[in-house]
């Protein structure tokens, strides 16, 4: 049933008239309702083979997601994944929160990354648990993987920047850290095994989704909407993710897919230029930032 529903979700995306029908069709004699059918399908497939999010991330995030969920609450079910506590001690232990002593109780750990971050944290470890079992064979991985924590990395810092809280900075750092994984699956159904490089320009990153169209009939975006669905994460996850790519074309995207589109060319010289160019000034000023805080380091 659930592979129906996905394969019935692609399938209708690229039935949309907007997508230039007429071209593909014509540099495509074998069809490409047929060849966009057999490709969605496959993904589908795909899709439907990773492995679900596990109960016990599922009832912290249940829990967490209550306001006035305690210690108490949340202690004991971290308790149940050795794994998942290990990861936790070393990450508060970590330069990031600066703890003079060495933290070595769950409960003194979950005090210092605090309940707001701890939901992000366990879908971080699932999601990255989860990606290093089921694609570690795929080559260009190591790529992805270095792809994907820069851009984590700058969407915070582009939060942080535009002064959001830190528990919006961490949640647009998870969908920065998930937000190409569409492409595992498209390099995987695709028999591909090239990661390419799109962060040269922002036209590339508008290119590459028309290319993806063009070769698949499907593009990464709408694939990693999808997972998120799958594993259940916010809504927002699958918004962002499906409009990571919109902002360059003036498609009318969320601030999360705006901050992970501007990561890409964050630091690039002269990036400041030609985005005060070429961008729409409303995608900054929703964002409060400039063109400038894009050139920054
Ligand atoms: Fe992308
Ligand atoms: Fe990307």
């Amino acid at each position: 049933m659930f592979l129906f529903l996905i394969v019935a979700r692609l399938s209708n995306r690229y039935s949309n008239p907007q997508r230039k029908r007429g071209e593909v069709e014509k540099r495509d004699p074998m069809g490409t309702d047929g060849r966009s059918a057999a490709m969605a399908a496959k993904v589908a497939e795909h899709v439907e083979k990773l492995p679900p999010v596990p109960e016990l991330v599922l009832r912290l995030r249940a829990t967490l997601s209550h306001p006035d969920a305690t210690f108490a609450d949340v202690v004991p079910l971290l308790d149940h994944d050795p794994g998942l506590s290990a990861d936790l001690l070393k990450f508060a232990n970590s330069a990031r929160y600066g703890v003079a002593h060495r933290v070595d109780s769950l409960r003194e750990a979950v005090l210092y990354v605090g309940m707001g971050h701890l939901a992000e944290f366990v879908s971080t470890t699932f999601l990255e648990r989860t990606l290093m079992t089921t694609y570690s064979s795929t080559k260009g991985m190591h790529q992805y993987v270095d792809h994907s924590r820069a851009i984590a990395d700058r969407t915070r810092d582009l939060v942080r920047r535009s002064g959001l809280a830190a528990a919006h900075q961490e949640r647009a750092s998870l969908i920065g850290l998930l937000h190409d994984i569409g492409r595992l699956v498209l390099m995987l159904a695709g028999s591909t095994h090239m990661w390419l490089a799109v962060n040269a320009s922002p036209e590339s990153m508008a290119k590459f989704v028309e290319h993806e169209q063009d070769l698949w009939g499907l593009d990464h975006c709408i694939v990693g909407a999808t997972i998120c669905r799958k594993w259940d994460f916010p809504d927002i996850f699958a918004t962002a993710i499906e409009g990571h790519h919109g902002p360059w074309t003036g498609a009318q995207v969320c601030p999360e897919a705006a901050f992970v589109f501007l990561a890409h060319f964050k630091g690039i010289a002269g990036i400041d230029e030609a985005m005060a160019r070429a961008m729409p000034e409303p995608v900054f000023r929703q964002l409060h930032l400039t063109p400038k805080d894009i050139a920054g380091s």
